[in-house]
């Protein structure tokens, strides 16, 4: 860029925050909504850097794609912006007097101001710097008033190095509420392994606070499938559901003597309840297909009413295995004359994996 041009640069488009080494995944899947939409935008990527930058030809192209969004989220970001401009050549010693006319030129007032840098290696190392910068901006903002507590938009500035920043823009009401997308879940005590967290987060990204409420109730029964040693079994016993927890391997004593939990020594994929549960959660490393297959096979058979189950992805297709597994159950789901309701998402908990609810209506 020549010396003269402006440090910012207006620009219609989405960012995501995505898990490092997974930018490739969610660029695919942000051109394979862009096709279905034909919105004709393009995803600029750069492996282990934590997020993709999707480029519309225009405003009202990005509207279109910004609506789509908010009913079917994305697998493969964990959080995703509406891009307004990025600026570069940020100066060290005053970034806020660049950074303030880009704000300002969003026309937007907000409700709160976040400053953020991607989960990569070198974006953690730009934390503390995020952090000064952040409290800064929002005493700099609030004295132009440009923070007003009722205001639907969070505006989201994302560091990239120390002298480039993206200005984005979310609403409130249809973006995750932590920073980057990470919701900071602490490991609870007494929780047999750490992928507790997994579905402790499943519950919070892929239910909203209503079907939490109304759908994991004491008293109610859950089969966990692959359930050693029993960090998802806690998850429910510790709501008082009762659990068969199905595994070969030892669970933890201190789950089995709750009085909750019943262990069967059997497998997964041949395990059937005596009667109808309210949930199926199933963790087992197994090919994705193979539990997508099992998963449609329980929904269509009415054996269960909700499902969690994670899909591993070791292979490289990781976008397009998710999808395939999605037309497994939709078509066990269209068999028993149901529509599938499926809501996937890469957590944070999760690596080379996903996290999927799934339902019949
Ligand atoms: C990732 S671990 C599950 C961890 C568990 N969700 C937790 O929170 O502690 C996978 C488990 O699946 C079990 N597994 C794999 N194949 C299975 C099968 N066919 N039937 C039952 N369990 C199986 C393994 O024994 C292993 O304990």
């Amino acid at each position: 860029m020549p010396d003269t041009a402006l440090p910012r640069r207006p620009i219609d488009g989405f960012l995501a925050w995505c898990r490092p080494g997974f930018e490739n995944d969610c660029a695919q899947e942000l051109a394979a909504r862009d096709a279905a939409l034909a919105t004709g935008g393009y995803a600029r990527a750069r492996r282990d850097s934590g997020y993709v930058e999707f480029i519309l030809a225009d405003e009202a192209s990005a509207t279109r794609y910004d609506r789509a969004l908010r009913t079917d989220a994305l697998i493969f970001a964990r959080q995703w912006l509406r891009l307004h401009a990025r600026v570069d050549r940020l100066p060290a010693t005053d970034r806020l007097a660049v950074l303030m006319p880009a704000i300002r030129a969003t026309g937007l007032t907000f409700a709160d101001a976040w400053i953020e840098s991607p989960d990569s290696t070198e974006g953690r190392e730009l934390s503390g710097l995020c952090r000064a910068l952040n409290t800064a901006l929002i005493v700099a903002m609030k004295r132009e008033r440009l923070i007003a507590a009722d205001s639907r938009w969070r505006l989201h500035l994302g560091l990239l190095d120390p002298a480039t920043a993206l200005v984005a823009v979310a609403d409130v009401a249809h973006s995750a509420p932590w920073p980057g997308g990470i919701p900071r879940l602490r490991f609870p005590r007494g929780a047999p392994s750490r992928s507790t967290l997994k579905l402790e987060e499943a519950f919070f990204v892929l239910l909203d606070a209503g079907e939490r409420e109304r759908w994991l109730r004491p008293g109610m029964s859950a089969v966990d499938l692959g359930a050693a040693p029993g960090g998802w079994t806690w998850q429910l016993a510790r709501r008082s559901i009762h659990v068969t927890a199905v595994d070969n391997g030892p669970m933890d004593a201190g789950l089995l003597e709750s009085g909750l939990v019943d262990h069967r020594r059997e497998d997964g994929f041949r395990y059937q309840p005596a009667r109808p549960v309210d949930w199926l959660v199933c963790d087992m490393v197994e090919q994705p297909r193979r539990v997508a297959a099992r998963i449609g096979d329980w929904l269509a058979a009415g054996w269960c009413r909700h499902a969690v189950f994670n899909l591993k992805l070791p292979m490289k297709k990781r976008y397009d295995e998710v999808m395939l597994c999605r037309e497994r159950v939709a078509e066990a789901a269209a068999g028993a004359g149901k529509r599938l309701d499926w809501r996937a998402r890469q957590l944070y908990h999760d690596r080379e994996e996903v996290t999927v609810y799934a339902t019949l209506r």
